[in-house]
């Protein structure tokens, strides 16, 4: 079992540590994958894998005979005589907000005490986290933040934007970690302390998230005036000083990563007395966006007792199989206890068997009679369908098949990827997030302004 490049060790084979075991492979290193999960790792070596990923299994069953799957973190170092490990670990949420560094501290303990072999940081942990460890260690350690958008992972484990190296002496190994990336342009290879390249993953994450916030308070001002967020957020996108990306409106974000990073660099802020009151504006806009969509739809539809509503999409973005913090459950909470009988489809065979398990990432899940069977199954019929996740499959829909909503049944797009005329023509009322939509009134929260109509 051996690669033409560096043998290396990763910890954690979820789904930080398989991508980038997996982009490893691709690259010629043969790689040890640690987990003390023994499913997880039976799974594996039976060539499924535990997350989905696109292309990610394919990857790892063309490469095969360069992986090894263990338990033990000091016999994969042994064995392959690796001179890096990468902690890949998840650092979960405690209930006060900030990071559990358990995990973490179980791959600290079971290190070398020597300058053999190097630490590199993958796991996200809060800022400050990487000097304490450096500074009792007698290992090189490397802080190298993973930048990695569920969906489309491959591809940036294959051209990341960018590679950030941590690291607070004159180490082997920062040459070590640079040549364990693809060749980048040299300004795209950032090289600077362990702290800072903390500080960059949590406040990248902190950026997207508050333009998603942003854009969505944009986009109800836009409601509530009647004007056209898509058209306004592209004429704001057009300054190059500000760019197109991440300016998109919805029901916020989801994911395991804005809201959990948010909260554990508040607990950072609070631990060292720095106002970060930006953070907590950013997570209340973002819970308020689900919130705001079913009290429009108890505006326009009346009480929701007993209603047929259709929840399109269970995962918080398309092309995975994730539902931690996504919308969809907030809004099935929400229409619940307004009475509304929900119904829910996704895609993704995997989100609709997890769904039915409760858990704390998606809090309650579904009832099995919540989920339906089918596409049209779950629109037939109903009187207001929202479309939660802009999967393909879904922004498709046949409007006019037999299985259909009721005539007149409103459909809330909330992603704006809907076509409203092939819903209109339907006989059905298509709402967009932000747009005015023909033959309804202005709608504004009652506690924001008073309605119009
Ligand atoms: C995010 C970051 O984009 C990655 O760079 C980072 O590595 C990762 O978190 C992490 O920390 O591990 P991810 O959570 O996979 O990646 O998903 P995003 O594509 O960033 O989307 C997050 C949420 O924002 C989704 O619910 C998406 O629908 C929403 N979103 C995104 C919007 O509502 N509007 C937008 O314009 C963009």
């Amino acid at each position: 079992m051996s690669g033409n490049q560096e043998p290396v060790v990763v910890v954690g084979a979820g789904y930080v540590g398989l991508v980038t075991t997996a982009g490893l492979l691709e690259r010629g290193h043969t790689v040890w994958c640690v987990d003390t999960d023994v499913d997880r790792l039976a799974l594996l070596e039976k060539g499924s894998t535990p997350v989905f990923e696109p292309d990610l299994a394919e990857v790892l069953a063309a490469h095969r005979s360069h992986v090894a799957y263990c338990t033990d973190q000091r016999e994969a170092l042994e064995e392959s005589g690796a001179r890096v490990l990468i902690s890949a670990v998840g650092t979960p949420p405690l209930e006060d907000g900030s990071a559990d560094l358990s995990m973490v501290r179980c791959v600290v303990d079971r290190m070398p005490r020597e300058d053999e072999v190097a630490l590199v940081m993958k796991s996200t942990v809060p800022p400050g986290t990487g000097r304490e460890i450096a500074g009792l260690a007698s290992f090189p350690y490397v802080s190298c933040p993973e930048f990695l958008r569920e969906g489309t992972a491959m591809q940036d484990v294959r051209a990341p934007d960018r590679v950030i190296i941590g690291c607070d002496d004159d180490s082997w190994a920062v040459d070590a970690v640079r040549g364990l990336h693809p060749t980048l342009p040299c300004e795209r290879v950032f090289t600077t302390d362990v702290t800072n390249a903390e500080l960059i993953k949590h406040a990248s994450n902190f950026h997207l998230a508050l333009r998603i916030s942003y854009a969505n308070q944009i986009a109800n001002l836009c409601e509530a005036l009647g004007a056209d967020a898509n058209a306004v957020l592209h004429g704001v996108g057009l300054d190059t000083r500000i760019g197109p990306k991440f300016l998109k409106p919805g029901l916020g974000f989801g994911g395991s990563c804005f809201a959990k990073d948010a909260r554990a660099l508040l607990a950072v802020a609070r631990q060292t007395s720095t106002a970060l009151t930006l953070a907590s504006e950013i997570l209340d806009v973002n819970s308020d966006q689900a919130q705001r969509v079913v009290a429009k739809l108890v505006h326009r539809l009346g009480p929701l007792a007993g209603a047929k509503v259709a929840l399109l999409g269970l995962t918080f973005k398309p092309h995975t199989d994730d539902l931690r913090s996504s919308p969809a459950f907030t809004l099935a909470r929400l229409l619940r206890s307004e009475g509304a009988v929900v119904c829910a489809w996704d895609p993704s065979s995997r989100a609709r068997k997890q769904a039915l398990r409760h858990g704390p990432d998606h809090a309650e899940g579904l009832a099995t009679w919540e989920l339906a069977a089918s596409l049209p199954d779950a629109i037939d019929d109903a009187k207001a369908v929202i479309l939660v996740t802009d999967w393909p499959e879904l922004t498709e829909v046949d409007w006019a098949a037999s299985k259909r909503p009721i005539p007149g049944a409103l459909v809330l797009d909330g992603r704006n990827a809907l076509d409203p005329s092939a819903v209109s023509s339907a006989g059905l009322t298509y709402e967009g997030t932000g747009r005015h939509s023909a033959g309804l009134p202005v709608w504004r929260p009652p506690t924001e302004g008073t309605n119009t109509d």
